[in-house]
């Protein structure tokens, strides 16, 4: 007889991290619910026999939806910063509101495991020369930033025996993946330098900022579920590396020369503000390590690009996507009767 495979509820499955997280655990053998509410499309999962689609607001999840579920990996969030101050109303209620109330009801339901991938942004700032690891103050200085925190500060006492909770605090992740991003700085970095010759660089490239590459990142989650809950119940851990944390400046040079000789910078917009270095001794410790580089990641996006497999679209812009899907959507509302627009 077939043994059950062990399922994993994966919110936010269709976004740039899941879209590369859910293949992965489908490869190493758990089945997977994966529940998005799909701005991306719905195409950018692979079809499998143990995978199992649930298309869905992460603000209407029921207990039923975590039925037989082992472990929950919470990725829902609208995922970044300047997307964060255009819609905060809508930032609080699904990064930090949707996400303590799965916990709860996964809690309720019997998970096992539940993880929450939140980010390295809750430094925010910290001072030349400091290291912050997981005990550090912390320092958000954007509605996306808190909105990590509170969710942190609201699963975190759910840890019990029975119920072991997990937070990872993600350095900005970077790499190919089904759904892809360009306003990651790796990212958006290689696709000007491919495209223009000309690197765009956020001044004064002298903020530190520390990098993951989106498989280790989706490893660091997996290995979350098969170590000892022991070790890790009730904490948080930074996922990242010392190797891959940058001061911007340099990580552009390196872009820069991973994409091709002629490649010059060109600087943007006022000083960031956000400069953070961070400790990974803590995951370290557990046997995690992070193995992919920056040059790593440059390298399959230009590959990518030169074949014409990705480009950038306004779906590639998560602030523009969200911004037209709002447009639209009012547009729509406006000229839609009795359910249609010309085909009634
Ligand atoms: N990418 C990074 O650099 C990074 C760094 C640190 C932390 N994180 C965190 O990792 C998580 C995933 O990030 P990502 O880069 O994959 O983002 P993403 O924007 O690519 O994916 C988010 C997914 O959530 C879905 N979604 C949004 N609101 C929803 C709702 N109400 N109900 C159901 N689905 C909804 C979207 O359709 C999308 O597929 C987020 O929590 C993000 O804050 C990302």
């Amino acid at each position: 007889m077939e043994r059950t495979k062990t399922r994993i509820l994966v919110t936010g499955a269709g976004g740039y991290i899941g879209t590369t997280l859910v293949p992965l655990l489908l490869e190493r053998g758990y089945a997977v619910r994966a529940v998005d509410r799909f701005f991306f499309g719905r195409n950018l999962l692979p079809f499998h026999d143990d995978l199992e689609i649930v298309k869905e607001d992460s603000r209407k999840l029921t207990l039923e939806h975590f039925d037989d579920v082992h472990a929950v990996i919470d990725l829902v969030a609208i995922s970044n910063d300047p997307s964060g101050e255009l819609f905060p109303e809508a930032t609080v209620a699904i990064n930090c509101t949707s996400r303590i109330r799965s916990a709860r009801l996964a809690k309720a339901a019997g998970v096992r495991r539940y993880v929450l991938p939140s980010s390295c942004s809750i430094y925010g700032f910290q001072a030349e020369g400091t290291v912050a690891d997981e005990d550090s103050p912390t320092n958000p200085l954007t509605s996306y930033a808190r909105a990590n925190e509170m969710a942190e500060k609201g699963v975190l006492p759910l840890a019990d025996d029975g119920f072991c909770v997990v937070v990872l605090r993600q350095a900005t992740v970077y790499g190919l993946s089904p759904r892809m991003r360009f306003d990651l700085a790796i990212n958006g970095m290689t696709y000007g330098a491919w495209k223009t010759r000309e690197l765009p660089l956020m001044r004064d490239g002298t903020q530190w900022r520390p990098m993951v590459h989106v498989k280790d990142t989706a490893s660091a989650q997996i290995f979350m579920l098969e170590v000892d809950p022991a070790r890790i119940n009730g904490r948080i851990f930074n996922v990242g590396s010392q190797r891959s944390t940058y001061r911007l400046g340099a990580l552009g040079e390196t872009v820069a020369e991973s994409v091709g000789p002629d490649v010059s910078i060109c600087w943007y917009g006022d000083p960031d503000v956000r400069s953070y270095r961070v400790a990974f001794d803590r995951i370290e410790a557990l046997g995690w390590r992070a193995e992919m580089t920056a040059e790593d990641g440059v390298s399959e996006i230009c590959a990518a690009l030169e074949a014409g497999a990705i480009d950038k679209t306004v779906q590639t812009i998560t602030l523009d996507w969200y911004r037209d899907l709002a447009r639209w959507h009012s547009i729509i509302r406006e000229v839609e009767l009795h359910g249609g627009i010309l085909e009634l």
